[in-house]
């Protein structure tokens, strides 16, 4: 049975429909101390995939119960699909003192699971820090449903270089176009100045592409350049649409087109699923 949890409950069931699974019962409770109380009632069968992005603290808590609830349901092989892996981007300790929190929570998402399957990690090098079987499966190209069919002289950028095989798979997938990266200089601590590495993008229609959109400042510099060197429209496009604090607000202020993500973080821009991509490799 797929076990949901409270932040993928809309991918858990695209899930079930997609793999011929059921959803199993599922509630959540906190007490009045503020402590969490994810329960499963009950499971059929032995297998369990519990389904959940671990987009806050709370929600690493509850997935630790899930997996808990389920092995006490009577699963004797939990699966665990972390289509966001919160705490991803501390991937290694990048001043004295730091925590590598993506090793962190891998270990103990590791000690309730029997395997791991997640979604367009920030590095695919944080699967080597779950204590078991650990795999990723992309879903960037499905990015390019949702855009118009008719872009005018489509280029893709990714706002850095590491992020261009996204910006490529979005391009491969929409069958047309070109790709391009930002080049980012920072000026301060809260200042960069980015522009695209190689090809003009006047008169064009531009399509950004990222693995998250956390805080929206990356995308939404992006799209203001892009915008000043006389792009056409600018669609936004990631995987994870954390949209966090005003990110959507900033921007709707620098002028994009439209917003869209996948169900790996359910927000009201998540226009498609991953859950083909998770179903395959289940
Ligand atoms: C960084 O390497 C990531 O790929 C994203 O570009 C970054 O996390 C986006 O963050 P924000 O939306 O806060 O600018």
């Amino acid at each position: 049975m797929i076990v949901s949890g409270s932040t993928s409950q809309a991918l858990a069931a695209e899930l079930a429909a997609e793999t011929d699974h059921d959803l199993a019962p599922v509630a959540f409770d906190r007490f009045p101390d503020g402590e969490l109380m994810a329960q499963v009632p009950y499971l059929e069968g032995n297998e369990a995939v519990v389904v959940a992005s671990t987009v806050s603290s709370d929600a690493h808590v509850e997935l630790l119960q899930l997996q808990d609830a389920a092995r006490e349901a009577g699963a004797e092989t939990v699966t665990t699909v972390l289509p966001y892996m919160g705490y991803g981007r501390q991937d290694e300790a990048f001043e004295p003192g730091q925590p590598v929190s993506a090793r962190a929570v891998a270990r103990a998402i590791s000690t309730g699971t029997d395997r791991v399957v997640t979604v367009d990690p920030h590095e695919t090098a944080v699967l080597d820090y779950f204590d078991v079987e650990a795999r990723a499966v992309e879903a960037a190209g499905r990015l390019a449903n949702p855009l118009p069919s008719d872009l005018t002289e489509p280029v893709f950028l990714s706002p850095d270089e590491g992020a261009v095989v996204l910006a490529e798979t979005v391009a491969d997938a929409y069958d047309r176009g070109t790709t391009d990266y930002f080049e980012k200089t920072r000026l301060s601590g809260s200042e960069v100045e980015i522009e695209p590495h190689d090809v003009a993008v006047d008169g064009r229609d531009a399509v950004l592409v990222d693995d998250i959109i956390a805080t929206g400042s990356t995308m939404s510099e992006a799209v203001s350049v892009l915008d000043d060197q006389g792009a056409a429209r600018v669609f936004v496009t990631c995987v994870h649409p954390l949209l966090a604090n005003n990110a959507v607000t900033k921007l709707a202020r620098a002028g994009v087109e439209a917003v869209y993500g996948t169900d790996t973080i359910e927000r009201s821009v998540s226009a498609v699923s991953a859950a083909p991509a998770v179903a395959d490799a289940l």
